[in-house]
């Protein structure tokens, strides 16, 4: 039983169809204004010279590396006729060095990637490999681009406006006891897309929905460069709304959460629809009933007080069917928030209501994404896959359902079928290094 009260605060993230289709048109315009001019638009359109989905002849070992999403993972991917064969490390990045130093960065993942050729018995091999980054990249060719910006928690000093790609071979070389060819840099949304086309030849968008949220598809050169081929670009949707676009739908919990993030102002769709800052909103609303005496008899606790206590995988707990109230009871407990079981469901409607908006917001985005392929290419109706990865996709029980369900309504004449990528982007990454090494040595 919710009162009025409470209905009111839960009422602000209730999105109307009306509202999901002004952010679907507003998707579209910038979309539409990042590949005329990156500068003047939000949303970026960042060119991936990636042309080709892969066509089964890729042959051979590669490394790649992932760095962005919720670890640092290394992979050896192995492609003989019809299979693929993939050995991985996952490595935890400290705090401390995704805040330190660009040196201090990329040093660690060399060493990751010493330990990882190591344990794999190749330290004397000089592999070509394909690096993910997950963060924007101003690419001029496959294998450079210079970071535009950090996104998520990351903030390492001396790499904005640095070519990312020479960052890394400067640390293999420091090290001077591994050798690496790095062919390709790739946005993790492509790699995620290239992973899935190797199984499904209508895999034409990659999303994420993880710590972070984004998306790239395979756009027609001649809208970019008059030329009749296509090239996957990478969108960085989730940075909708810097230009206040989406100030109509943004709660005051919302900003809340960007005045407190390390990158105020910026990314203002993916701190309304990714891992990273859910249950952040979702903290800053139980933080606001209980000042106002609505939930924990009013006493708001230090644990209520703490940045980062509500991970994803809690909201993705607090929210499953399958939980008994009092399992949600015993998973606040175990977070520090003690309450009654009228608090659990307060809880627990707090974080449906959120993640519902997550859900749609990327629903919506989503809609003008297909929506504009279709028109691309004249179809009344058009069939697509979508390669798709991300703790909040593959681990909440109703993100990816409100998800298809919203692209549905909002995109009638078009066929979305979501991939859910097996092996993460790695393999997508490694499919790219085969492709870039191909056409380099021809
Ligand atoms: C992984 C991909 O599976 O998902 C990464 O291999 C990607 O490239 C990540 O960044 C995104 O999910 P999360 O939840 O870890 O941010
Ligand atoms: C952030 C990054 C983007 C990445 C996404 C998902 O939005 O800027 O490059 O694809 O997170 O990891």
């Amino acid at each position: 039983r919710l009162t009025s009260l409470r209905r009111q605060t839960l009422s602000l993230f209730r999105l109307k169809e009306e509202q999901l289709q002004l952010v679907k048109a507003r998707m579209r315009s910038g979309l539409d204004a990042g590949l005329r001019s990156k500068s003047s638009s939000t949303i970026k359109m960042l060119p991936s010279f990636v042309y080709l989905t892969p066509d089964g002849t890729e042959r051979g070992k590669y490394l790649a590396l992932d760095l962005g999403g919720t670890n640092f993972r290394a992979l050896l991917v192995r492609f003989k006729k019809q299979t693929s064969r993939l050995y991985h490390k996952i490595y935890t990045i400290p705090l401390e060095i995704m805040q330190g130093t660009g040196e201090e960065l990329f040093d660690h993942l060399a060493q990751c990637v010493c330990d990882f050729l190591d344990y794999m018995g190749l330290k004397n091999t000089r592999l070509p490999a394909g690096f993910t980054f997950s963060f924007p990249c101003e690419q001029s060719a496959i294998d450079t681009g210079t970071l535009v910006a950090w996104t998520k928690g990351f903030k390492a000093t001396d790499s904005e406006g640095h070519d990312v790609v020479s960052m890394l071979r400067e640390a293999i070389k420091r090290r001077n006891d591994i050798d690496l060819d790095i062919v390709a840099l790739i946005n993790d949304t492509v790699g995620t897309m290239m992973s899935c086309a190797h199984e499904d030849q209508r895999c034409e968008i990659g999303m994420i929905a993880g710590t972070g949220t984004n998306l790239c598809y395979m756009e027609e050169l001649k809208n970019i460069e008059k030329i009749e081929q296509r090239m996957c670009i990478n969108t960085e949707w989730g940075g909708l709304g810097d230009d206040g676009c989406l100030d109509d739908i943004i709660t005051l919990y919302d900003t809340e959460v960007d005045q407190n993030s390390i990158n105020q102002g910026k990314q203002r769709f993916e701190k309304m629809t990714s891992g990273m800052y859910l249950g952040e909103v979702v903290r800053q609303v139980l933080l606001d009933l209980t000042r106002r005496g609505l939930l924990f008899k009013g006493h708001v606790s230090e644990t209520l007080k703490t940045p980062g206590i509500f991970e994803t995988k809690y909201l993705s707990q607090i929210e499953s069917d399958r939980l008994a109230l009092l399992q949600v009871r015993s998973i606040l407990q175990q977070l520090g928030l003690h309450g009654t079981c009228h608090d659990s469901i307060i809880v627990k409607h707090v974080c449906l209501v959120v993640s519902r908006r997550a859900a749609q917001l990327c629903g919506a985005g989503m809609a003008a994404v297909v929506d504009k392929i279709r028109e691309n290419r004249g179809l009344d109706h058009l069939d697509i896959a979508v390669g798709v990865d991300g703790s909040l996709y593959k681990l909440h029980p109703h993100f990816s359902q409100v998800l298809k369900e919203t692209v549905r309504v909002m995109a009638p004449q078009c066929d979305v079928t979501f991939q859910p990528s097996e092996e993460g982007s790695g393999k997508g990454a490694a499919l790219i290094a085969a492709v870039a090494r191909r056409k380099r040595d021809v």
